[in-house]
């Protein structure tokens, strides 16, 4: 795909009806030969939309036309390319654990949790968020023990999605990142808020809550590539509590090759694994998908390389795959 067609697949599949902002200037990004001319520049995945939205509004482009957008990129483009080089996409979506949710309460517990790519780690509190699914008209409550937290993760869930009937209980929970956020420092908590973008202010209290929670209870995480670090990571898991070893847009971000080996090493283990991933992550895993099913912009769901579900990128929608 072109540097052209991806942006204007990004305005057109995944920022229409969700940010009118960043669609205006992804379409404005793909027909400006002098801005795709500097982002041709840009190594791999540094040119995704997400991220140079996100280091340029860090470094104080303002929201608003893409002309005023495109004015100010131009102006800033050193600083901005230099953001964008050093840093990397670390959004971190607490909502994504609705998705994942049916899965973790399927499995017998107690359950201590290793998610690779982790960012700060939102998504190793599954057990901490309270849960809303809207299916068919009715919302399933779901609220951890201790009763409603101040995250509220709400999911539309297709006929016939199996939906979870408890949290899981979690004992231990670690991550492993290239570049850990930590929570608790302002300047990377608001590098984690560039990642929510314009027009979803329903996110921004959802971050600055789950960053709480996390805050309060800080998850263990190690720094490293995914890979290299997975068998020592599991080595500091309680032998006690069911081993998941899960990930959500991380292996996007690894080479095709890593990624067969990352599933090599996750098989060996034999400890459960899942996956949310968008579709061109695991070829293998995507052709499961019925053709009758429309996977728009929607990542896959997967338990041990079997596909379950289709899932909003943010974690706002679940459809389950037939089998
Ligand atoms: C888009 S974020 C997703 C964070 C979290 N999984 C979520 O769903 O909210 C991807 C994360 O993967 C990390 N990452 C990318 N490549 C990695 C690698 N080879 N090893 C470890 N972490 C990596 C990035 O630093 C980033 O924090």
């Amino acid at each position: 795909m072109t540097l052209v067609e991806y942006y204007r697949t990004f305005a057109e599949v995944e920022a229409r009806g969700v940010s009118p902002i960043y669609e205006a200037w992804a379409l404005g990004v793909a027909a400006d030969p002098e801005v795709l001319t500097l982002l041709k520049t840009l190594p791999g995945l540094k040119a995704q939309a997400n991220l140079v939205f996100a280091a340029a509004r860090w470094r104080g482009c303002p929201l608003g036309e893409y002309e005023e957008f495109r004015r100010w990129l131009l102006a800033n483009w050193s600083i901005t390319r230099a953001t964008v080089l050093a840093r990397s996409t670390q959004t971190n979506e607490a909502g994504r654990c609705a998705v994942l949710l049916p899965e973790l309460a399927s499995i017998d517990g107690p359950i201590a949790l290793l998610e690779v790519g982790a960012s700060a780690g939102l998504c190793l509190y599954p057990d901490r968020y309270s849960y809303r699914y809207e299916q068919s008209g009715i919302v399933t409550v779901l609220d951890p023990v201790a009763g409603a937290s101040p995250v509220v993760l709400r999911c539309v869930a297709s006929d016939g999605t199996p939906l979870p009937e408890r949290l899981p209980e979690v004992v231990w929970r670690a991550g492993i990142d290239t570049h850990p956020i930590d929570i608790g420092d302002a300047a990377e908590e608001n590098w984690l808020e560039m990642f929510i973008w314009p027009g979803q202010p329903e996110r921004l209290p959802t971050l600055r809550n789950a960053a709480a929670i996390a805050t309060a209870e800080p998850p263990l995480l190690v720094e490293g590539d995914l890979l290299d670090s997975l068998h020592s990571a599991i080595g500091l898991a309680p032998t006690d509590a069911t081993l998941v070893i899960f990930h959500s847009a991380a292996l996007v971000y690894l080479a095709p090759d890593r990624r067969s080996s990352f599933v090599d090493a996750v098989r060996r283990t034999g400890f459960t694994w899942l996956s949310n991933e968008g579709g061109s992550v695991f070829p293998e895993i995507t052709a499961q998908i019925p053709a009758s099913m429309n996977r728009g912009g929607r990542f896959i769901l997967s338990r041990n390389g079997v596909a379950v579900a289709l899932s909003g990128p943010h974690g706002q929608s679940l459809e389950r795959v037939p089998r």
